[in-house]
Formats: C-alpha cells, structure tokens, sequence
C-alpha cells in the first residue's frame, strides 16, 4: 500500500494519527489532497489510514452484529476494535471516537488535540459501538454539530482538518490562523479580490486606497458587525487565549 495508507513521514516530531474505519477510500483521497496532503508530505503529520476489517476474525470477517434488547440497526463490535487498538495505540495515544452525543467541536478542544503526540480516531457506523469500547478505549468523544450523519469518517476527517491547521508549519502563512473566524471570538471580515468593479459590484473603496490603518479599522469593524449579526453567542463564550502547547 502506498501514499496515506502507509507510513507517510520519517519525522520524528510528526504528529501522529491513525484512523480506524471501515470505508478507508472515503479518507483517503480527502487526506492526500491540498493542505493535510502537503503537510504529510511534508514530514509535519503522520496519517495512516486503517481497516478495521482487517482486525475482524473469521471467513466473513464481521465487524458488526444487532443490538442487545433489539432496535434497528447494527452496532459495531468491540472484538475488532480492541484487536486494533491493542496493536495501534502506545503510551502517548489519545483515543478519540466522533459521535453526535460527545462533546462539541470548538476552538479550545481543536487547540488541545493539537498538543496530543498520537491521535488514534475510531469512525463509528451504523447505530454506533459497543459501550464497553467507548467505556475503556476513548479518551475523548466529540461531535462535530447537532445533526447525525451517516458515517463517522467524515467527523472524524473534520477534526482531524481542524486540528491540523494549528500544528506549526501546516498552513504555509502562519498568521492566517489569527485571521480565522473564531480566533479572538471574532467572525471574519469581507475579503475581495481583482477586478475592482465585476458585473456592476463594486470592491468597497477603502481596501483600493492603499491607507492601511483606515483598511484595518473597517476590518474591524466588519468583523464586529459580522459577529453581532450572524453569531452573537461568540462574544459570550469563554476567551480562546488559552496557553497554546
Ligand atoms: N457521527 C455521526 N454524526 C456525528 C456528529 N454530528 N459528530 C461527530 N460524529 C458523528
């Protein structure tokens, strides 16, 4: 197996995560591309890509069976799943399982995962995982919005993004993390680019004249504005400035 499926870095210091899910295409094409694929390739993340399947036993190797007390569905099995992680995880691994009733997504939890050495994501399926995997494998259970999707792998593709942009040298400008939508609880400003007038709209004045003071300040205030108007409950939330690792 070659690219995101194998070992990818030779770094050291790369931060390392392994994906466990039982649609790996799904992943991979996500992860070799722009941003995460540089960063791989540069050294900075470590990604593999796992089938769970390959830790099932048997001639069809299961990886799901009906729940105890019946229901629709299928749950995932924990045999496998602690096969793989026996094998996968160390003693600097944080095991983080994407679900709809884990704890929200936000920018000090991105921060936090940022610091871990090894991330080892279980992508759910169907109605979920055994508990028992939850109980005594999971070290954090997060979800990424207050919908369910049909697949964890993507949830898990999100944090892994999210978490990616604050390791250092991953996006190629650094200070384009200060300038993010919730850095400082703050949404962003408009941004504009050639030509200066397209089908009759016209680029706002002041980014044409060069005075940069008078440039930030309208970004400031539009960032205001912005937030005020689209998600008033940032400026109530805690600060983000806690220590970064
Ligand atoms: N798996 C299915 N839905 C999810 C969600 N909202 N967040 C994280 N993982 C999920």
């Amino acid at each position: 197996m070659g690219g995101i499926g194998s070992r990818v870095s030779g770094f050291l210091s790369a931060m390392k995560i392994d994906l466990l899910t039982l649609f790996p295409g799904m992943l991979r094409g996500f992860l070799e591309e722009s941003i995460l694929g540089r960063a791989v390739r540069a050294g900075l993340l470590d990604i593999r890509v796992h089938n769970l399947r390959d830790w099932a036993e048997g001639r069809h190797q299961v990886t799901d069976d009906r729940p105890f007390g019946g229901g629709a569905g299928m749950v995932l099995k924990p045999e496998p799943i602690f096969a793989a992680f026996e094998e996968l995880s160390g003693p600097e691994t944080t095991g983080v399982y994407p679900a709809p009733d884990g704890e929200p997504l936000r920018l000090p939890l991105v921060k936090e995962l940022a610091c871990e050495k090894h991330l080892l994501l279980l992508c759910g399926h169907y109605e979920g995982v055994d508990q028992r995997v939850r109980d005594r494998l999971i070290d954090r259970e997060i979800s990424i919005g207050d919908y369910v999707l049909t697949n964890g792998a993507l949830a898990a593709a999100v944090v892994i993004d999210a978490v990616a942009r604050h390791i250092p040298g991953v996006l190629g400008e650094e200070k384009s993390l200060t300038q993010d939508s919730y850095e400082g609880n703050v949404l962003s400003f408009p941004q504009y680019t050639r030509p200066a007038e397209f089908k009759g709209m016209k680029v706002p004045e002041i980014l044409l004249s060069g005075n940069h003071g008078e440039i930030e300040r309208w970004r400031r205030e539009m960032r205001e504005r912005r937030t005020r108007e689209i998600r008033p409950d940032l400026e109530k939330e805690s600060n983000n400035d806690e220590p970064d690792c």
